[in-house]
């Protein structure tokens, strides 16, 4: 299974913050923008990931994750020349993607909550089987985003791109797990009105298959598309409020990798010693003495 961070786009929403450097790698709070997508593919299990950016943006990220090594997986940086569209991804991943299936996360969603892991883990399941999977969670302004429409036991009856007037409260969340076959698939999405390729219209064609499911982000769970400077702030406030609550580091690659032992004791303790003198790096440590036993991953 592969991985996608879409993480390009023009930005000028946040000008004149991003004239100069690239939203996803912003913090929020303790952490770069792109370490909580980036720690949602890691936790499907996912260690071969393609970073997707503009091309002034690119040797920042390059500088930040490099080759992916530190955290026990493998970067690749692919450049989008223009924003023409969320779905163009798998197209430009062709080569990458191969013959498996492919998660994408947008670069600038976060989640956290209960459960997520095995909703991860059985999506990536569905995919290796055949079965496209959204994830769906409740907003206030279905406007504004990607809306799916369910029966009661949670079939998909509809997608729509930011419809006027929506058939439910449901936004469609900026992950998506496809099947094998995907960059064929998005070869075959027309350009919407916008002259965008569409996500929606590619989760439609699953649809129309009958391949397309979906989990519900339910009680308890928090997801940001931090597009906006208010979100940010939302954001940052919730993972700061969290964090210090419960002491623990959400979406920390790190700690993620050395649970699933793609990294050994001395990566992880490197990775600490950098940081020493704030919280992460002391978090760091913690994983390091609580997890003695766990053995790499051969
Ligand atoms: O966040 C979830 C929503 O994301 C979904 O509900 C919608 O169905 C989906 O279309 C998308 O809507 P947005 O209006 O938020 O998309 P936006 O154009 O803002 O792009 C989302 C992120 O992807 C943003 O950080 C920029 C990046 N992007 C976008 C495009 C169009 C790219 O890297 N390349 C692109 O071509």
């Amino acid at each position: 299974m592969k991985g996608i961070i879409l993480a390009g786009g023009s930005g000028t929403r946040l000008y004149p913050i991003t004239q100069a450097i690239s939203k996803q790698v912003m913090p929020i709070y303790d952490k770069p923008m792109i370490y909580y997508p980036l720690s949602v593919l890691m936790m499907a299990g996912i260690k071969d990931i393609m970073v997707i950016t503009t091309k002034e943006d690119q040797p920042n990220f390059i500088k930040l994750l490099k080759d992916g090594s530190q955290f026990g997986i493998n970067i690749e940086y692919k450049i989008q020349p223009s924003p023409d569209g969320l779905a163009q991804a798998f197209i430009l991943g062709e080569e990458f993607i191969g013959n498996d299936p492919c998660a994408m996360v947008l670069g600038d969603n976060i989640y956290f909550g209960n459960n997520f892991k095995n909703m991860l883990v059985n999506a990536k399941e569905y995919a290796e089987n055949g079965k496209a999977s959204i994830f769906g969670y409740q907003v206030r302004d279905p406007q504004r985003f990607g809306i799916m429409e369910i029966d009661e036991n949670q079939n998909v009856l509809s997608v729509e791109e930011k419809p006027q007037n929506p058939k439910s409260d449901y936004a469609i969340t900026g992950l998506y797990f496809y099947p094998k076959g995907v960059s064929e698939m998005a070869k075959q999405v027309k350009p919407s009105k916008r002259g965008e390729l569409e996500i929606t219209t590619l989760n439609d064609m699953y649809l129309k298959n009958g391949n397309l499911r979906a989990e519900l982000l339910g009680g308890g769970f928090t997801w940001f598309d931090t597009g906006t400077i208010d979100s940010m702030m939302e954001a940052n406030s919730m993972i700061r409020l969290v964090q210090t609550n419960n002491g623990k580091i959400i979406s920390c690659p790190e700690a993620i990798a050395y649970n699933q032992g793609w990294i050994d004791k001395d990566t992880l303790l490197e990775a600490a010693t950098l940081m020493q003198k704030n919280d992460y790096g002391k978090y760091l440590f913690k994983v390091a003495e609580k997890n003695k036993s766990l053995k790499l991953e051969k």
